[in-house]
């Protein structure tokens, strides 16, 4: 079975609880993109020049304990405007989400760019504010410059010429804003149980 669903959306939306749990219920393999961004980001701050690096990308890069710090997140987002890091990283994207058994991928283009023939695609968004909680509850730190890092995320993730964060026109929206996580899950699991069948 070649099965894909599509979790964009903005920072701390949701899309990573959202994607594991669809995963885990409807037996899909998972990939967070953001993690390939990360990977890279870090290796740019540490002095690599970043197409190198999104093109020598390994597992171990992938494993480092370091990757989801605030810092590290700026780091994504910073590498994430350059098309040749982006095209770097397209090819391995797209094998998994066509892989033999379906996949969930999340990230900020897999609807529109990666994968727009996707079977079911979803866009997790809620207000920069709840998000902005949600990730100080991970991270900690200061409560006002997590809101920053969050709007500043945003702002340059929807605004870059490649592949920009937004809805793809087919794309089911779901604001978690209000929501319980249980909630989330099983409103995001409906189009897919009614899809699959
Ligand atoms: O977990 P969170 O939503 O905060 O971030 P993430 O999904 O790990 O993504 C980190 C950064 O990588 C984003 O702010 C984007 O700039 C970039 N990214 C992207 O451009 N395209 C993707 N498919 C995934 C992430």
């Amino acid at each position: 079975m070649i099965f894909t669903i599509t979790v964009d959306g903005p920072a701390a939306a949701g899309k990573g609880t959202i994607s594991r749990a669809l995963a885990a219920r409807f037996g899909l393999a998972h990939l967070d993109t953001g993690l390939l961004y990360r990977a890279v980001g870090a290796k740019a701050a540490e002095g690599m020049d970043p197409v190198a690096a999104a093109e020598g990308l390994t597992a171990a890069d992938l494993a480092r304990d370091d990757l989801r710090s605030l810092a590290a997140g700026q780091a994504a987002s910073r590498v994430a405007v350059l098309p040749e890091v982006r095209r770097a990283l397209v090819e391995f994207q797209r094998r998994f989400a066509r892989r033999e058994g379906g996949a969930v991928l999340d990230g900020r283009d897999i609807g529109t760019v990666i994968c727009p023939e996707a079977e079911v695609k979803l866009f997790v968004t809620a207000s920069p504010e709840v998000r902005a909680h949600r990730r100080w509850l991970e991270v900690g730190g200061d409560a006002a410059q997590v809101l920053a890092e969050v709007r500043e995320r945003d702002e340059r993730d929807m605004n870059r010429a490649a592949a920009p964060l937004r809805p793809a026109a087919d794309a089911i929206i779901i604001d978690t804003s209000g929501l319980e996580i249980a909630e989330a899950i099983a409103r995001a699991a409906e189009p897919v149980a009614r899809r699959i069948g």
